[in-house]
């Protein structure tokens, strides 16, 4: 798929195969992760990629969907924000490094042919807990990964380009 594609029919899947991903398409996933661009080049993330079943399924803790704890492979991407840049005003990037980073995954994910839920409804407490995460670290976001068992339609609702779209100036 070209990116344009990849962009127009990724979805948020939340009915997953049992069937287990080949590990050359979870590490391009990473990967994706990896490569992805951050304020000042800091690379804050660490990856926690959850496959052993017994943790998944601690995991309903963080977040209480089966079809997340259930799926074959959970990403978490938590950030350093010790490390992550910081702007003279004082604005902190950790969070939108860590986003974008999921997002490359997310995409990466698509062209695999893999389904995706970006999940931002957790108990963070829980997931530190869960995976032993130290204490200073954040999580930004998580995501099943697996072989999508629904169907969706590929474009979903949004916005028209002339309510968001500003020339020139707002
Ligand atoms: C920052 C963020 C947090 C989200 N959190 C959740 C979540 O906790 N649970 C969930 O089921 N979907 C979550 N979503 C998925 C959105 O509901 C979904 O992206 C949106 O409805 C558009 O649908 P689409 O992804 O299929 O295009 C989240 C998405 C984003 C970007």
């Amino acid at each position: 798929m070209d990116v344009n594609e990849v962009i127009r029919v990724r979805r948020s899947i939340r009915k997953y195969k049992v069937k287990r991903i080949e590990e050359e398409k979870l590490f391009r996933v990473l990967e994706a992760g990896r490569l992805s661009p951050s304020a000042v080049n800091k690379q804050p993330w660490h990856f926690i990629v959850i496959m052993d079943p017994e943790i998944r399924r601690k995991m309903k803790e963080a977040y209480g969907r089966s079809w997340f704890y259930e799926a074959p492979v959970i990403i978490v991407v938590c950030v350093d924000p010790n490390i992550a840049w910081v702007r003279g005003d004082g604005e902190k990037f950790w969070k939108v490094d860590g986003a974008i980073a999921m997002q490359s995954m997310i995409l990466q994910a698509t062209d695999e042919d893999l389904g995706t839920c970006w999940i931002g409804a957790f108990h963070e407490a829980a997931v530190k807990k869960i995976l032993k995460i130290p204490p200073h670290i954040r999580v930004v976001a998580m995501t099943p990964l697996g072989y999508p068992d629904e169907v969706k339609e590929k474009v979903t609702k949004r916005k028209k380009m002339e309510e968001i779209l500003h020339k020139n100036k707002w």
